[in-house]
């Protein structure tokens, strides 16, 4: 119990105190490298709409003004933007459906000027959302170009050979080998793709994640549809997250809200990834959506503003935004959402 209590506390005192301006310990505030977290949350919180004043105020009067930080999308090589509403439905091939996933190990800017030496699939994290129709046969062609071995673990039902997990099949993938999966598209849902060599928990905090589509056989109404992974990034290795984000780059979607219009169906796929914490949320603020809990039924279960998810878990939330505005949405964990996980939508 203490220990957990000081680690917890531990990174309170290096982050949250940062987070949160309050400058409570100044010389652990001084020593940690955390300037552009400072820059995003001042970028995301205050100036810019004036919504959250005195807390930015507080944190500049600490002496913590400096230029609004931005991430270079395009040094990371994927623009959490166009992420959102990037769907890769592979090639059909002989009546088969198929893709080329390639792990690598690539440095990201997860937050301005916070880098992360992450794994990648395909060049991003998280990966392609892959996207099939129910009862397709799929064929993942997977190669390991990265210094490490790695896996790609699917959820869905398939046979074990195809689970890539170590030691069944063709297990780990050592660097520079390749492997193929190949299984139908079964049952229809949200489900979601993840390394699984070990330990496991580094190798999918580092990236190695993405969402895996199947579609009913007669498909889902027109919506504007958005991918949403809930993600966190442990920067100095103490196995606890130090930024939160969907889908990677903290405070994202609060310096450039999504846009989406008004009476539109939205449709958004949610999947929490996170490692390290046992639980994840994402709220509305003045909306309420339609859950589908893993997309596995057409019926919804639930109208609410709020859904909770433990590691893996995923749905599909559906809305219409009655009025135009700008509407904040992120995690009910007032932490998460301090360092990182925060955004608008903006309806018009
Ligand atoms: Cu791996
Ligand atoms: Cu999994």
């Amino acid at each position: 119990m203490s220990k957990l209590w000081s680690k917890k506390l531990s990174r309170r005192r290096l982050l949250g105190s940062a987070a949160l301006g309050t400058a409570a310990l100044p010389v652990l505030h001084e020593t940690v490298p955390h300037q552009s977290i400072h820059n995003s949350l001042a970028a995301a919180t205050g100036g810019g709409n004036g919504d959250h004043g005195s807390a930015d105020t507080a944190h500049r009067g600490a002496g913590h003004r400096g230029t609004m930080g931005k991430v270079d999308h395009a040094a990371n090589g994927f623009d959490p933007t166009e992420l959102l509403r990037d769907f890769d439905e592979g090639r059909v091939r002989n009546g088969v459906r198929e893709w080329e996933i390639v792990a690598d190990d690539k440095e990201i800017e997860v937050a301005p000027g916070v880098k992360y030496a992450a794994w990648t699939y395909n060049g991003r994290v998280p990966g392609p959302t892959l996207r099939a129709r129910e009862g397709e046969r799929l064929r993942i062609n997977f190669i390991n170009a990265s210094s490490h071995p790695h896996t790609m673990h699917f959820h869905g039902i398939h046979r074990d050979v195809h689970d890539g997990i170590p030691g069944i099949g063709a297990g780990n993938i050592a660097p520079g080998k390749s492997t193929t999966y190949e299984f139908d598209a079964s049952p229809f849902g949200l489900h979601h793709y993840h390394c699984h060599s070990t330990p496991l928990a580094d190798h999918i905090a580092k990236g190695l994640y993405g969402m895996f589509i199947v579609d009913p056989k007669r498909g889902r109404p027109k919506a504007d549809e958005l991918a949403m992974v809930m993600n966190g990034f442990d920067t100095n290795f103490d196995r606890e997250n130090e930024v939160y984000a969907v889908n990677t780059v903290a405070f994202e979607y609060a310096r450039k809200p999504i846009r989406v219009k008004r009476g539109e169906l939205v449709r958004i796929y949610l999947l929490n990834i996170l490692e390290f914490d046992l639980m994840n949320s994402f709220h509305i603020h003045a909306n309420f959506f339609d859950v589908y809990p893993t997309g596995t039924s057409l019926e919804p279960t639930e109208l609410t503003d709020t859904v909770i998810q433990g590691q893996g878990q995923r749905a599909i939330l559906e809305l219409r935004f009655p009025f135009t505005g700008k509407y904040m949405f992120h995690a009910h964990v007032s932490e998460f959402a301090e360092l990182g996980w925060m955004g608008f939508f903006e309806v018009v």
